[in-house]
């Protein structure tokens, strides 16, 4: 936050600042979401739904488990919320009690800790390493794992890192939620955005065990560019999205009448421009993975969805530029906003201070004339 709103203000003074900060999509929704939408407004239909959502859209998000994921599901095991974040957090706030421990891995989306944490629960966390292709190793969750383990959360394609578990790796994962009865909330926003021709697995399809005490989340956002219109959906055992339902429907109510809609159209509509939005994200990552290659201080590894590199910058921690010490990724994006005028965020921020993130969800040019500065600042440390 500290480091958008100084990139806010620089650009209010007529700086020209490089924004690899956003964490959503530059393309536009498709038109034809956005007509059903403008439809659902001219027909009237702007009141109260059911609070976990429309029936039309629950039964595609059912096909869409169907269709995508290999999943089946009823619909009253759905319920759509005021995005994926809303649901994350209406389900820790259903299954947590007070002293709970919800174990995931850093680093980390920075939501969870907070979610937790407002849900009355413990974060765990699981550090990860770039060997590990910073995902948790059953070993590591087998160590973590005590009598008040309530919850794990797995985030494939994951948000900072852009790296994604296996099959192998979350089969691991499933046995020991099994064996020790935690659920698993499994969070796949990214979910559309691989890369390499690589195929995404929800943990739930591994059988009936886990699928039982997993709570898939998934939404529109990331997928067809609508972060905006704030509709996220879970799925999992009816007694929780009935707590989750209870929930929701004394906190917001239903999610938007008119972005249900629009999410209708997104889930059941023609998916062509997913793909073209893929290929562009493949194309940056390649892009942006090949300018890194040429910074010597700099190591990274390669991301396999989502739209995030996340390069490990720590052999340039102790180095100066003009009398100021970079100790830490805080101090680090700082001074490449500050000298280079490009905004990036701390890995400090994900739990992870080796590193800093980007989003490519910009265009080739700005990539280009992002990374030239960022190479130059790099240099310019003594
Ligand atoms: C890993 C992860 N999960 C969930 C979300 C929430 O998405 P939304 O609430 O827009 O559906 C985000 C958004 O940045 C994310 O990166």
């Amino acid at each position: 936050m500290a480091i958008s709103t100084k990139a806010r203000q620089m650009r209010s003074e007529g700086l020209d600042v490089v924004d690899f900060g956003v964490g959503e999509p530059d393309f536009d929704t498709p038109n034809y979401i956005k007509e059903a939408a403008i439809a659902a407004v001219k027909e009237g239909f702007t009141k109260y739904t059911p609070p976990s959502g429309i029936p039309e859209l629950k039964a595609a998000i059912v096909e869409k488990f169907r269709r995508d994921n290999n999943l089946e599901y009823t619909p009253a095991q759905i319920a759509v919320s005021c995005g994926a974040k809303h649901s994350i957090y209406n389900i820790l706030q259903a299954v947590c009690d007070p002293g709970d421990e919800v174990i995931f891995a850093a680093p980390y989306w920075v939501s969870y800790i907070e979610m937790v944490k407002l849900a009355g629960g413990k974060p765990v966390i699981i550090e990860t390493s770039p060997a590990e292709n910073y995902c948790m190793s059953p070993e590591s969750i087998e160590k973590a794992v005590t009598e008040k383990t309530k919850v794990l959360i797995l985030n494939t394609p994951s948000n900072p890192t852009g790296t994604v578990y296996d099959l192998e790796g979350l089969r691991g994962v499933a046995e020991l939620a099994v064996k020790n009865k935690f659920y698993v909330i499994s969070d796949e926003v990214y979910e559309k955005l691989m890369y390499d021709g690589r195929r995404h697995y929800s943990i739930a399809m591994l059988g009936d065990g886990i699928k039982n005490i997993t709570i898939t989340v998934n939404g529109v956002s990331k997928t067809y560019a609508m972060t905006g219109w704030r509709i996220g959906y879970a799925a999992g055992p009816e007694d929780v999205i009935d707590a989750v339902t209870r929930i929701q429907s004394h906190n917001t109510s239903n999610p938007t009448s008119i972005s249900q809609r629009a999410a209708l159209q997104a889930l059941t509509g023609p998916q062509d421009d997913v793909e073209t939005m893929r290929a562009e994200f493949e194309e940056r990552r390649d892009y942006i993975a090949s300018r890194f290659d040429e910074i010597e201080t700099v190591s990274y590894v390669r991301p396999q969805g989502a739209f995030y590199i996340f390069p490990d910058v720590s052999t340039n921690y102790g180095k100066t530029f003009k009398e100021k010490r970079i100790e830490n990724s805080m101090h680090l994006a700082d001074y490449l906003l500050g000298e280079a005028q490009v905004a990036v965020v701390p890995g400090c921020a994900f739990g992870y201070n080796n590193c800093i993130r980007l989003s490519f969800a910009t265009s080739v040019e700005k990539i280009g004339t992002g990374l030239n500065r960022i190479k130059q600042a790099l240099s310019n440390l003594k």
